[in-house]
């Protein structure tokens, strides 16, 4: 197997703030590559290979020696290095100045002044010399290392932006990589090209390239597998591999019954008849709702959905000879480690289901194009490999699907009903141009009749809960504003066309407390 190509970045060191990808994603928004690694994660740093580096900002106090586990060898670097927030106090510390504890902790908006030129600040500040900037910190530079540069400052801390320009070190004390601070891309972009000189080499076309590429010196000639659920993920890796392998790639598609309305034959007519991928589609409703029956507990129901799906996906895989590879939808967010630097970690509150990562037993061996994508990044690649926007711009659904968007007893009459609800909701949302301002968006079906009266007749049914949030990434959520004119709409049009529902609510929890799905 050859080496996957390298390509040269910028790297950013994690000292646990909550704000580290957000600095990848910002550099790599500016089309240049880069990469996060824990601070303890040092040891096999090639120079050669490095732009840059950024040390992020972190919840520790430069003093605590014993839980910076840092090789301070990056400092012999010759390539420059920005210190963000703990980053810049590391700096500061490091080549000899001093950080304490600040008696006003600084959060939010501050305004900085410059005191000198800089070729960091280019562009930077506004005709008056100073600029709103984004702060979270509680300790803060008391004295600058010999050599260093005041290069501009607030009222609570004089050394906001230093600098020593022979030794290319350079730290502020904001964060430029959040939106609130104004014009920080800029900063960003001042450090990238005119300080690193980097050049541009992360862009949707040229990933396609490197990643096809990629593929091909993993797998060879031998053949892929891979789950298909028809989200974004998993339809961007198998569009990746069929650019990259071809014939050589055999997708699995599983219909458990408890897709969105129409999603199977939507699956089949893109991936099958347009793109011209090998797919085996499994028609496996009935197995499913057979072993669902009367189950109405919500991890029972994941863990049943889970098991019988890798049981099914096993069966069919093993049938197809000389498999050596499984693909994968994992993303970057999923590979960087979510335990923080003072070791805090959350607690499960769901077992998830996912179509990647389940046949651990079949020792087949991972390829994962995407792992060093953000989701975003990989909505334009899949636009890139000519997917439609369609696929694209999907929203998130579940591995377990409409089950837990139904609780109590899952049966055919309630999937048939909430399969309905939900396409009248979605097709609303997309008449009225809503659907991509926002995150994720479904219909539930509760397990509540209520009374209600059509026509002058009594009825007695379901009610149906709406939810549509907006988010950045999954794990806090706001609910959707929508006018009553469109909720109006939308229940009119559900009550009217469905029989077995009389009833429309609206979840308006957030998260937390509560969670996106139901179950
Ligand atoms: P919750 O309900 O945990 O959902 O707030 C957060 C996001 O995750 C999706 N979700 C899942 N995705 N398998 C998946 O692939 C699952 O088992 C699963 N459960 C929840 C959910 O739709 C939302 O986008």
């Amino acid at each position: 197997m050859k080496r996957p190509t390298k390509l040269k970045k910028i790297l950013i060191i994690d000292f646990g703030s909550q704000f580290t990808q957000l600095i990848a994603r910002r550099i790599r928004e500016i089309g240049v590559f880069s990469e996060i690694v824990s601070h303890k994660g040092l040891n096999k740093l090639d120079q050669k290979e490095l732009f840059g580096v950024i040390l992020s900002g972190g919840p520790l106090n430069v003093y605590q020696d014993k839980k910076i586990k840092f090789d301070k060898n990056i400092f012999n670097f010759t390539c420059p290095i920005l210190g963000i927030c703990f980053g810049h106090q590391m700096i500061s510390k490091f080549y000899g100045g001093k950080v304490k504890s600040s008696k006003t902790r600084e959060f939010g908006f501050a305004s900085i002044k410059k005191i000198k030129n800089s070729l960091l600040t280019k562009n930077f500040f506004n005709k008056k010399n100073t600029n709103d900037v984004w702060m979270s910190h509680a300790d803060h530079v008391t004295k600058i290392p010999r050599n260093f540069k005041k290069i501009a400052s607030t009222k609570d801390s004089k050394f906001t932006i230093i600098e020593n320009f022979k030794l290319k070190r350079f730290g502020v004390q904001f964060h430029p990589e959040v939106t609130h601070t104004i014009k920080g891309k800029i900063l960003l972009k001042n450090f990238v090209f005119k300080i690193c000189k980097a050049k541009k080499n992360w862009s949707p076309q040229h990933q396609k390239n490197t990643l096809i590429n990629n593929v091909k010196n993993q797998v060879g000639k031998k053949k892929v597998i891979c789950a298909l659920s028809g989200g974004v993920d998993s339809s961007v890796v198998a569009q990746l591999l069929n650019k990259s392998i071809g014939k050589q790639l055999k997708c699995i598609f599983v219909n458990t019954g408890l897709l969105r309305k129409n999603e199977e034959k939507q699956v089949i007519k893109t991936f099958k008849k347009k793109l011209r991928i090998d797919l085996i589609y499994i028609n496996a409703e009935k197995q499913f709702l057979k072993k669902l029956k009367n189950v109405s507990d919500p991890e029972r129901k994941r863990k049943i959905i889970g098991n019988l799906f890798i049981k099914i996906f096993e069966k069919y895989a093993k049938k197809i000879k000389n498999v050596e590879f499984l693909a994968q939808g994992t993303l970057y967010p999923d590979l960087i480690e979510s335990k923080s630097v003072t070791g805090s970690q959350t607690s499960k509150i769901k077992s998830h289901h996912n179509v990647g990562g389940l046949p651990k037993k079949m020792k087949l061996k991972l390829v994962e194009p995407l792992r060093l994508l953000f989701k975003d990044e990989v909505r334009k690649l899949g636009l890139e490999l000519k997917l439609s926007k369609q696929i694209i711009s999907r929203h998130p659904f579940p591995g377990p699907g409409l089950a837990i968007r139904m609780p109590g007893t899952i049966t055919k009459e309630k999937i048939k009903i909430l399969k309905e609800a939900d396409d009248y909701f979605i097709s609303e949302l997309k008449k009225e141009n809503l659907y991509d301002k926002i995150w994720q968006a479904y219909a539930a079906l509760l397990p509540v009749k209520t009374v209600g009266v059509m026509g002058d007749n009594r009825t007695y049914e379901y009610i149906c809960l709406l939810r549509a949030i907006t988010s950045s990434d999954g794990m806090t959520a706001d609910y959707f504003d929508f006018t009553k004119k469109f909720m109006q709409n939308v229940s009119n049009k559900i009550i009217n066309n469905i029989q077995g529902i009389n009833r429309v609510v609206y979840d308006v929890t957030s998260k937390p407390p509560s969670t996106i799905e139901l179950e």
